[in-house]
């Protein structure tokens, strides 16, 4: 029997600790650090995501059989190296390749060399007079992009002048991100739809997971501020079998391919970020991890066991398993703190959790709660992910959204459409 240890604490985490221990091939699930919602489905460790020594500690002490990361930051501090030096398996990319999303020059500039399709660059830039420069020379709208991570916010979209120059003065100036915003990319913007294409990968065989589509704007019709997502689908009908297909030989191959030509192959999840433009699909921004919330619609139609899933994927055998989607579509839908993803307050009680998750098909995942002695208070901006599957996106979404209708705490909000718009 396997023993699983998942490292993280969000929602995504818990959709993941909850489908392992769903999954027949295993015995022990362990968080680390998880947390109050998380320990109905895992034993919780108490650790930090950002000690990396102390991760491993842990891991030497439990001897799972793997580590499955779910954030980026760990993966981009080098925690697979020092894992796999002391001999132990994790799910997840090493520093060198986690790159794709640690650096976004990085992953342009591969990108570039492989051939793969991405938006145009107009350039890269780390002196704020030539940044300035530059934005008298490009088409609008553009998009100005931090190097390093900024926990999705180091990303402009814009077609002011003004508001791209206030952008380039926070980031390169000002330094809001530290070093994460002295170096920038500045490029073309794209039109289409985005798409969410997650992959398991040993390095050689592909698992595909079924596609999805985050909502990251904070208000219905996507309007308002950016968020960490509000809400995410996954449905058969969302792409055709043959843009599956190009997407596999024309992003996923060639990305797998030119990391294991370039020294660094890659093993673990890697996430897509595409725009599927007029001429086809390109990269917007790889992530090295599952996505938050696309993790919770993607599980929840995971009709295979996930334990062996990610083993096979420590063995380099991923090839022995077949994935199977079941039902065909689902949502979920993110509840969040009044005044997500500004300032918010937490530790309102949260109630009607049982009533939504008895209703068929859904289930609760907890982003940020914490037990109290009068049960589950809010601890986070994203709080719940209320996730339900169905026939198709209108009938996961009617169930998600009776569920969430059940649950109420201070100040709570949630987007009406997910799976509606987009
Ligand atoms: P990234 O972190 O690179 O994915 O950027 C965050 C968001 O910015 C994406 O999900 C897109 O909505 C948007 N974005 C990034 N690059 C582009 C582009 N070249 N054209 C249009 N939108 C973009
Ligand atoms: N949902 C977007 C992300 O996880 O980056």
């Amino acid at each position: 029997m396997i023993k699983a240890l998942v490292i993280g604490s969000g929602g995504r985490e818990h959709a993941l600790a909850w489908k392992l221990r769903k999954s027949a091939s295993v015995s022990h699930v362990w968080c680390a650090p998880g947390s109050d919602g998380i320990g109905r489905d895992a034993k919780c460790v108490a650790a930090s995501t950002t000690n990396i020594a102390e991760l491993a500690e842990l891991a030497a002490e439990l001897k799972p059989d793997f580590t499955v990361v779910g954030p980026e930051l760990p993966l981009v501090a080098g925690l697979a190296d020092q894992f796999s030096r002391r001999g132990m398996r994790v799910i997840g990319p090493s520093q060198a390749a986690a790159r794709l999303e640690g650096s976004k020059i990085f992953a342009k500039q591969f990108l570039e060399r492989h051939g793969i399709p991405t938006a145009p660059t107009y350039g890269i830039y780390d002196s704020v007079g030539e940044a300035y420069a530059a934005m008298c020379a490009v088409d609008w709208p553009v998009v100005i992009k931090a190097d390093g991570p900024c926990a999705g916010k180091g990303v402009l979209v814009t077609s002011s002048p003004d508001e791209a120059t206030a952008f380039i003065e926070r980031l390169m100036d000002k330094q809001e991100f530290g070093e994460a915003g002295t170096r920038i990319l500045v490029e073309e913007a794209l039109e289409g739809k985005e798409l969410s294409f997650i992959v398991l990968t040993d390095g050689e065989h592909i698992l595909p997971l079924a596609p999805s589509r985050d909502h990251k704007r904070a208000f219905d019709g996507d309007q308002g501020p950016n968020t960490g997502g509000m809400g995410a689908i996954s449905a058969d009908g969302m792409i055709p079998a043959a843009l599956e297909d190009e997407i596999l030989q024309k992003v996923v191959r060639p990305t797998l391919d030119g990391m294991a030509k370039d020294g660094s192959p890659y093993v673990g999840f890697l996430y897509c970020g595409l725009m599927l433009t007029s001429e086809g699909p390109k990269v917007l921004e790889f992530n090295c991890r599952m996505g938050d919330p696309e993790c919770q619609a993607i599980v929840a139609r995971m009709d295979f066991d996930l334990g062996e899933a990610l083993q096979a994927a420590g063995e380099s055998q991923l090839d022995r398993i077949k994935a199977r989607w079941r039902p065909a579509a689902s949502v979920c839908v993110v509840l969040a703190s009044g005044g997500y993803p500004g300032h918010y307050e937490t530790g309102k009680p949260i109630s009607g959790l049982a009533d939504a998750e008895s209703l068929g098909d859904v289930v609760v995942f907890h982003a940020g709660t914490r037990v109290t002695p009068d049960g589950f208070a809010t601890a986070g901006g994203r709080v719940l992910g209320v996730t339900a599957t169905g026939a198709d996106p209108g009938a996961a979404g009617a169930k998600a959204y009776a569920a969430a209708s059940r649950i109420r705490f201070e100040g709570m909000h949630y987007r009406k459409d997910i799976g509606i718009v987009g």
